[in-house]
């Protein structure tokens, strides 16, 4: 399809970045794999673009034994993995904000020492007590080190919140709904809700906070933004990486807690939600909430012919040969774990009201491709040659959230010649070619918003607990009637099974 690329036009929206007050940033689990692929270089490329905050620290903490030069070796390898045509002055120059201690997560002498450690950096760079927390940890390990932090006064804020302590949780927030409302109660007993931001890094995505703008910055599209000119709703996240050394935490998660508990119905929401009346966070938050809860409930039908699970056998991608998910590391050799997950959904409110919602995420699939496409109606009556309406093209608004960020429309025209022939060609422009600068990693908007204190792409404990009272039925089916949703197979490099196909199939679609 041919391809009419973009142009931009300066806008004159006023755009300039807050730096936030001095603080410390304090990860815990920082010999983990979170640390040095994702929030090292967050971290650094901040700095670099001189949204750190004038006067910080960095403080890792683990149970590893490492010297604060240890650490600093570590984080410089992941650096200039990460960041290939950075100068080793100004990495250097980084570096000499970060410090290290070890100790036990349950032992609160640990806590002491990391106080005195945090005291130090605080005199030596800061000099405030602004404390941000960053629990880069296996979830069980979540409530123990909220409990130590709270036992020895680490997250004792000042008068209106000056100096503040602010804790950030990498998901998964629980395990199942009972698990998660437990956690939550346990956080909520131990520190103010201002404290708590609930991280799911898709929110922080440059693609998928503009989903937002897209839709409430350009009249043509909210008009026709409902069931009576959409036809179908698909998101897809298809990943060719497989569970890499995470196989532990993968057995035991499988794709459905891993990536529609959070991702994809956060992602949902965004594409369906109501116009927020602000952009804050209260506002932004409560339209997401109240959208999960408008989801359609599963009833014994729906749970057993709109989701489809499958796990990946032995396949290539690439031209390089993929193991079976069974041989996997860490992976059970019987593991019945669902590495890919689609299903139909149907939104009960007025806007959406019979409107199908295809969703699929997998592992080990042709290509790593997320997007959201919006498939239009036809029009009414073809004019244009073809025998009934429903041969028609549709036109599809694709919103591709990685890796090709950036925005395809695709419509219809006359072909140039004497007879009247359509053709559909794409609107589209890619953010990497429009804009001069590359879309920031999602950690990095996400660490300066919990440095800055603004929570609007964070999960609020209602949006936690909404989304697991979408999932919970899901996985008590499987749990209770293996029978009823028997786990396929697809193999690697595909886009998943036929059953994921024959979903759409049903009402006549088929994935973009
Ligand atoms: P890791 O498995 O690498 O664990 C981080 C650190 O926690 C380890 O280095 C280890 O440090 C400590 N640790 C691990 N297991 C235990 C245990 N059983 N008991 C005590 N300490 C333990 O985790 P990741 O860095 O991969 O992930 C951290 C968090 O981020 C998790 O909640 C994960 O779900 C989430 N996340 C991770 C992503 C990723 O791509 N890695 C993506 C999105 C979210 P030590 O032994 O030195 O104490
Ligand atoms: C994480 C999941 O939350 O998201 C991983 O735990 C998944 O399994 C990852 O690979 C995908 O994130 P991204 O940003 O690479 O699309």
């Amino acid at each position: 399809m041919p391809n009419i690329q973009a142009t931009m036009t300066p806008s004159h929206t006023p755009c300039e970045e807050l730096k936030p007050d001095g603080c410390g940033i304090i990860i815990f689990g920082a010999s983990g794999d979170l640390v040095y692929r994702k929030l090292m270089p967050a971290l650094f490329n901040l700095y670099v673009r001189q949204l750190m905050p004038e006067k910080f620290y960095i403080l890792g903490f683990a149970r590893t034994e490492m010297s604060d030069d240890d650490f600093r070796e570590r984080a410089r390898k992941a650096l200039t993995d990460a960041h290939k045509n950075s100068e080793a002055h100004i990495i250097d120059s980084f570096l000499s904000h970060c410090r290290y201690t070890s100790g036990d997560y349950n032992n609160i002498e640990a806590y002491r020492q990391l106080q005195k450690k945090a005291s130090i950096c605080e005199c030596d760079y800061t000099k405030k007590e602004n404390k941000l927390f960053y629990l880069a940890l296996p979830p069980q390990l979540h409530s123990t080190v909220v409990s130590r932090l709270s036992q020895s006064g680490l997250t004792v804020e000042g008068d209106k919140g000056n100096p503040w302590a602010r804790v950030v949780f990498e998901k998964p927030f629980g395990h199942d709904l009972q698990s998660a409302l437990d956690l939550d109660n346990h956080l909520c007993s131990m520190l103010n809700p201002s404290q708590i931001f609930r991280i799911d890094h898709y929110l922080g995505k440059e693609t998928v906070q503009s989903i937002l703008m897209l839709r409430f910055a350009n009249i043509m599209f909210e008009p026709l933004w409902n069931e009576k000119f959409i036809d179908n709703i698909q998101i897809t996240v298809a990943e060719s990486v497989g569970v890499g050394h995470r196989g532990g935490y993968y057995e035991q998660a499988g794709c459905l807690r891993d990536m529609f508990q959070n991702h994809m119905l956060q992602m949902l929401s965004l594409v369906t939600m109501e116009p927020p009346t602000r952009f804050e966070a209260e506002y932004v938050q409560n339209e997401r909430v109240k959208l999960l809860k408008a989801i359609r409930p599963w009833s014994e039908r729906t749970l057993k012919d709109n989701i489809v699970r499958a796990q990946y056998t032995a396949g290539e991608i690439n031209h390089e040969a993929v193991q079976d998910y069974r041989q996997e590391a860490n992976i059970d050799p019987d593991s019945i774990t669902e590495s890919f997950v689609a299903m139909k959904l149907y939104i009960d409110n007025w806007r959406w009201q019979g409107v199908p919602i295809y969703l699929r995420s997998g592992k080990r699939m042709h290509m790593r491709e997320s997007e959201i496409a919006v498939t239009f109606k036809r029009v009414p009556y073809s004019l244009f040659g073809f025998e009934s309406q429903h041969e028609m093209p549709a036109n599809i608004l694709v919103m591709k959230i990685q890796p090709n960020e950036g925005v395809d429309l695709t419509i219809h025209t006359k072909q140039p010649g004497p007879k009247s022939c359509m053709a559909s060609l794409s609107l589209s422009f890619k953010y990497s070619e429009v804009f001069d600068v590359a879309p920031q990693d999602a950690y990095e908007r996400l660490l300066l918003d919990c440095m800055l204190g603004d929570r609007t792409l964070f999960l609020s404990s209602e949006g936690v607990e909404a989304a697991w009272t979408i999932i919970d039925p899901i996985l008590n089916f499987w749990r209770n009637y293996p029978e009823k949703s028997p786990l396929q197979t697809y193999k690697a490099g595909s886009w998943g099974p036929k059953a994921s196909d024959d979903l759409l199939l049903r009402n006549g679609h088929q994935w973009r």
